[in-house]
């Protein structure tokens, strides 16, 4: 087909850059009419209808500039974001790496993003009527014992946007942002969003699921710990999970060094490990939405066999293209 090319041309670029100029093209992607409809699988999860349960993970459209662009590549839905309350730079480039040998990514990129409010401009330009979910994150230079604020800021204002609201504490970039995964800094996160939650869906009349994403680095019982968190205070669904510190099974290829957070096919087992995990911990309670080195319908599959409801990608997208995304949309068998 015509990706292997694309690939190459893309391949030549920095991958950062890459990313740029497929972004700018998916924006044009959406003067042309649609060439097929979005793959038909639907699947009711979290009172939500989703055509199909194959998702854009966060960070691929960090603005929400190209909605309309990723929606005519088949997903069943579209997660935007991370987005913080204001626009930062994040870090330092170079700070996106690719580990061709093992089709995985390493970022560091640290929410890099125009801000809440230019995301909601970008969302409300778009045509796409699926369902939506908006990321949101604090910024670097709020101290991490006030991310709360930052979140409830992001919150209010994605609110009346979003189809479901993302609450993402597992980025390895932003500075202690994975310590509120523990303990009483998770509850006090929950409890104060559950509760902030109950006030705009009385606001709006509509009420909007909240999902955790987590990292696939928690222990055992770290990840026991969370499960009961999360069915205590009733949130609606939990992504499992973000990038990996982990440098496992990446060890001694080039750019394996890198500091950040490593994603695609060198991350899919783990990642399904810990689902298989969570979803034993919460027996159906609420569910998953699996993430993590997705690339081909086995993987795909497996994570659903594991416990997973729904599933996004983003790395196989830059190493298989984005045919997976048809395919997979099509071919997975949900529960
Ligand atoms: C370049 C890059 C940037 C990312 N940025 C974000 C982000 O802003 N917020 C987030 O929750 N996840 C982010 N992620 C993580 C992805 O959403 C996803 O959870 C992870 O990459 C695992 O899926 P994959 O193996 O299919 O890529 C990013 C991943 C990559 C590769």
């Amino acid at each position: 087909m015509l990706y292997p090319f694309i690939r190459k041309a893309l391949f030549a670029m920095d991958a950062e850059q890459a990313h740029h100029f497929s972004i700018q093209a998916l924006k044009l992607l959406r003067h042309f009419p649609a060439l097929q409809p979005v793959p038909n699988n639907p699947v009711e999860v979290m009172g939500l209808h989703f055509k199909n349960p194959i998702g854009l993970a966060a960070g691929a459209d960090k603005n929400g500039e190209a909605i309309d662009g990723f929606a005519q590549l088949g997903f069943g839905f579209i997660e935007v974001g991370t987005v913080t309350p204001v626009a930062q730079d994040g870090n330092l480039k170079p700070r996106q790496f690719r580990l061709p040998e093992a089709e995985g990514i390493i970022n560091r990129n640290g929410f890099n993003n125009l801000g809440v409010d230019v995301l909601i401009e970008n969302v409300k330009k778009a045509k796409y009527d699926g369902v939506l979910g908006i990321n949101i994150g604090k910024n670097a230079t709020t101290p991490i014992d006030r991310s709360l604020e930052d979140y409830q800021i992001c919150l209010r204002k994605v609110y009346s946007h979003a189809s479901y609201v993302t609450v993402n504490i597992s980025s390895p970039n932003t500075k202690n942002l994975r310590s509120l995964q523990y303990g009483e800094a998770l509850d006090e996160l929950l409890k104060s969003l559950k509760a902030e939650q109950a006030v705009l869906s009385q606001k709006f009349g509509k009420y909007k699921p909240l999902v955790l994403k987590i990292a696939p680095d928690l222990l055992p019982e770290e990840i026991a710990s969370v499960a009961d968190s999360l069915v205590r205070h009733q949130i609606d669904g939990v992504i499992a999970g973000n990038t990996t510190l982990s440098r496992e099974t990446v060890a001694g290829l080039p750019n394996a060094d890198q500091q950040g957070g490593l994603s695609g096919k060198p991350l899919n087992t783990l990642s399904t490990k810990v689902i298989r995990q969570l979803s034993a911990e919460l027996n159906g309670k609420l569910p998953i939405i699996g993430s993590g080195g997705i690339h081909s319908v086995a993987s795909a599959q497996e994570k659903i066999n594991a416990g997973a409801r729904l599933l996004q990608l983003y790395s196989a997208m830059v190493y298989r293209g984005p045919n997976l995304i048809r395919e997979l949309a099509k071919k997975i068998k949900t529960r």
